[in-house]
């Protein structure tokens, strides 16, 4: 693993703002459950986000609408017992926090209470700005979410790159930089452009994390089970797979079937 110049025996908000400022790229991943994000802490990871695509990956919806608070407050219980060193931020799944900036805060506050995250994540700019506030006030730290923000899929109708056109991009940039006034200590930035994920990453003073957005932002973030290779049918270009988990665990439960049925499993070593 490459050495920092930094480094943080426990990560906190601070420190991404610190590491912008040494130009030391932050890595994120997501983790939902104990037993990963006990593995991915103790690898080093910066930043474990308990995202809401937890919907698609852990309980195999199509989208991350489904998930409740509920949901994203037991994911996040079980990661925060895992972890040592890196900062948790927890999403505000659909439906906790569009209706009113009150019912945004009562959203946060229960994941900060009921699962012990670090902050919360939320989708959108200009129009959420209310709540960012509130939460913000209540000295819950936010990280801002922008380009193709899964939540509002149906209204995208598309899966595809955002904030191509011209007034999409410099709506992205007003959001970004209202986000950052509000108070916001970082911005993910999904699926758009590159040179549009540069010129945010160098306008704003707080780090942006790019997922399909280049080389260009303050850090990087996948979803752990792509990373891994666990979900085979999800091949964005954005997307490096390191293993190839599907097969290796497929074949291994085919050799464990295998020895069952022939009396190979278990031997007299294995046996009391
Ligand atoms: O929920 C999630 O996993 C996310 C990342 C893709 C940024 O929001």
């Amino acid at each position: 693993m490459a050495k920092h110049k930094l480094e943080f025996k426990k990560v906190t908000t601070n420190s991404l703002l610190e590491m912008k400022e040494h130009s030391q790229k932050i890595s994120m991943l997501t983790s939902y459950d104990y037993s990963l994000a006990k593995i991915v802490d103790a690898a080093g990871i910066d930043v474990i986000l308990v995202g809401d695509s937890a919907s698609n990956v852990m309980a195999g919806h199509i989208s991350t609408l489904p998930i409740t608070l509920d949901h994203m407050i037991y994911h996040a219980q079980s990661v925060i017992k895992a972890v040592e060193r890196a900062l948790v931020v927890v999403d505000l799944p659909f439906g906790s926090y569009q209706g009113n900036s009150k019912e945004a805060l009562a959203s946060a506050i229960r994941i900060m209470k009921e699962a012990g995250a670090h902050a919360i994540k939320m989708e959108g700019g200009e129009e959420i700005l209310e709540s960012v506030k509130r939460i913000l006030s209540a000295g819950i730290p936010v990280m801002g979410h922008l380009g193709l923000t899964p939540q509002s899929i149906f209204k995208f109708g598309t899966y595809a790159v955002r904030a191509k056109e011209e007034a999409e991009a410099e709506k992205l940039m007003v959001d970004a930089q209202l986000l950052e006034e509000a108070g916001c200590f970082s911005i993910v930035l999904e699926k758009i452009p590159s040179a549009l994920a540069e010129n945010v990453s160098k306008t704003l003073h707080i780090p942006t994390i790019g997922i399909g957005a280049g080389n260009a932002t303050d850090g990087q973030v996948l979803v752990l089970h792509d990373l891994l290779g666990i979900t085979n049918e999800f091949n964005p270009r954005f997307l490096r797979r390191y293993m190839n988990l599907y097969d290796d665990i497929k074949s291994a439960v085919g050799k464990y079937i295998d020895d069952v049925r022939n009396i190979d499993f278990p031997n007299e070593q294995e046996s009391y």
